[in-house]
């Protein structure tokens, strides 16, 4: 057993990340009176929110008419019928009052005239249950609303008396031996002590897992810790299929280029100077929803009108519209395209590319936040003590592809609730149980064994080989065969995480072994992800699958769960949630409407 002091921290909640999800529940909790910390190995307004550009939607009906049910529709539809419909209801119904918080709070949005909330449009979302034109529902600030929302969130949290333990790495859960979770095992990175956080709950907000793939719009920090350490607890991960490449991200350099370009109107052209998306998505073209702009450049470049040299990448272009509306809406892309793609947007088109963008899936949830580890008697079990919410959760509701903007309005909707549910379960009076001490023990030998890894096989050598494997044979369109071939070579390296040599193994500022903590984490991610695909026998929101071209509701209208041991992935299935929280007479939407058809733009 490895020996090591810790120190022992006691906390009624904790929430380990500081993005805007982990950020609006250590706020929510906080402000109930709970005793809560919030840690982050990384300063909080440093988290991957700070870029997100375009916006947070929300039917505020700013700039013409809107209605939560047209937003239900457009995110029942966009997830192509595998979103859980109380939790898409349950979003599209609490987005208007979680901006408006959002704004008392004092994130500073853009406004029109009248001092409203700007709202600009976004691709699939729609009026009049995809019947009318383009809705403009996504508040913004400018084109950084990431940034503004996450440093008013911090602010508040700190006015709320919350405490932040930061660059501190979460190494591993403490789970209780009848499976509750107690808390947290983290290494403080710039001192090398080790502390173990008590909590009667605990929130998982670390983010997504884009660092699986070698291009990806996501910081580098985006390494799935939270789907590694529940994963590592033999819990489920669920529909890990399902990775959106956003259509925009700069060719070369991957930096994300947002919608609300072709949102203030903007439009993508091929090597012949056609708009191609007008040939695809006649209604709605540019702003179709992301997996189809995606599928349709793609299928541009293969056909040979690809642009460049190579041919390999899509124009955006912007040069048509006034220097003024770049200034006020868009000086983030504008600086962006100038460093990264050396253009200057207001005389030439950016090149670009999808990019691998966001992760549908994640740790299953509730819309509380609560953890679940589904059984095929109890589909919705959940785990006592444990919450995910934000991109490393899946509650489900964008089930098989997030439009964009939901994503931000996401991490407020259901941090605020994990916060509400919180406040109901936890009891600020009684005292915590006593760690697990075989579960802390565990926690510190395995970080024991990391350090002090004395393989053959560098950290930054494998996690390269799993970038290059997944974004080869877990791509836009996907086949038998290279689903096949990803699996083989995917269940290869994961074989090779107990052969890693980490050469530094000082405890402070150990980049060496936080990046191999990092790996070990992302790839239970990444072999879930492709070994889901290979299963799914159909095409379905960003799952393209050529020997399965269409949607198959009778017999893949359900999520995937993938429990991972090492190299092992066992693959199991639980309904969709069919149900919305309200009936059409309480005030619902009429199932009619949200009823499976086909899904164009
Ligand atoms: O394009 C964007 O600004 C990204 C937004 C999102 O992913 O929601």
């Amino acid at each position: 057993m490895a020996a090591y002091d810790y120190e022992t921290h006691t906390f009624d909640a904790i929430v380990v990340g500081a993005g805007g999800s982990g950020l609006r529940a250590t706020l929510g909790l906080a402000e109930q009176g709970l005793k809560t910390a919030c840690i982050s190995k990384v300063f909080p307004t440093r988290s991957h929110t700070v870029a997100a550009q375009g916006g947070i939607a929300a039917s505020l009906s700013n700039m013409g008419p809107d209605h939560w049910q047209w937003h239900m529709y457009d995110t029942v539809k966009g997830s192509d019928w595998l979103g859980d419909t109380d939790a898409m209801e349950y979003l599209a119904r609490e987005a208007p009052k979680a901006v408006y918080e959002l704004e008392h709070y004092g994130v500073p949005f853009s406004r029109t005239e009248e001092g409203k909330i700007y709202q600009r449009p976004f691709g699939g979302h729609t009026t009049e249950f995809g019947e009318g034109p383009p809705v403009q529902r996504t508040c913004a600030a400018a084109d950084r609303t990431g940034h503004a929302i996450l440093h008013t969130l911090y602010g508040q949290s700190l006015k709320q008396k919350a405490e932040f333990y930061i660059e501190y790495f979460a190494t591993d859960l403490i789970m209780s031996e009848d499976g509750v979770c107690q808390g947290v095992m983290a290494w403080k990175l710039d001192d090398g002590t080790l502390h173990l956080f008590s909590a009667k709950t605990t929130v998982l907000a670390t983010g997504g897992y884009g660092r699986a793939y070698f291009s990806a719009t996501s910081a580098h920090t985006c390494t799935g810790d939270g789907g590694g350490m529940v994963a590592r607890q033999g819990l489920p991960l669920q529909d890990m299929e399902f990775v959106q490449f956003h259509p925009t991200g700069i060719y070369g350099a991957g930096c994300l280029i947002t919608e609300g370009a072709r949102g203030e109107g903007g439009y993508l052209t091929n090597s012949e100077g056609e708009r191609f998306m007008e040939r695809y998505a006649p209604t709605y073209k540019d702003l179709a929803s992301r997996d189809v702009v995606s599928r349709c450049m793609t299928m541009e470049i293969r056909e040979g009108r690809g642009v460049g040299p190579k041919k390999d990448h899509i124009h955006l272009n912007l040069n048509h519209l006034p220097p003024e509306t770049l200034d006020l809406r868009l000086p983030g892309i504008t600086e962006s395209a100038r460093i990264f793609a050396g253009v200057d947007l207001t005389k030439e088109p950016i090149p670009v590319q999808p990019t691998v963008h966001y992760n549908m899936g994640g740790i299953p949830t509730n819309y509380w936040g609560e953890v679940l580890n589904p059984t095929a008697d109890n589909p919705d079990g959940i785990v006592h003590g444990l919450m995910a919410v934000g991109e490393a959760g899946c509650a489900s509701v964008h089930g098989a592809n997030r439009l964009g903007s939901n994503s931000l309005i996401d991490l407020v909707v259901f941090g605020r609730a994990a916060a509400i549910k919180a406040g109901q379960v936890v009891d600020p009076n009684t005292t915590n149980p006593t760690p697990n001490q075989s579960s802390v023990d565990a926690a510190l030998d395995r970080f024991d064994k990391m350090r002090h890894a004395s393989g053959g096989t560098p950290t930054a050598e494998l996690r390269l080989e799993m970038q290059n494997a997944m974004q080869a044979d877990a791509a836009v369109f996907r086949t038998d065969k290279t689903l096949g071939e990803g699996v083989q070579t995917m269940t290869g390296i994961a074989a090779k995480l107990d052969d890693l040599h980490v050469t530094d193994k000082s405890m402070i500022w150990n980049s060496d072994l936080m990046e191999t903590l990092e790996l070990a984490n992302l790839m239970p991610n990444a072999l879930a992800t492709i070994v889901c695909a290979e299963a799914r026998k159909e095409s379905r929101g960003a799952h393209a699958h050529e020997d399965y071209p269409e949607r198959d509701d009778k017999e893949w209208r359900k999520h995937s769960l993938a429990k991972v041991t090492g190299n092992k992935v066992e693959l199991y299935y639980r309904p969709v949630h069919m149900d919305p929280l309200t009936t059409e007479e309480e005030g619902g939407i009429d199932m009619k409407k949200i009823a499976p058809k086909k899904r164009v733009y």
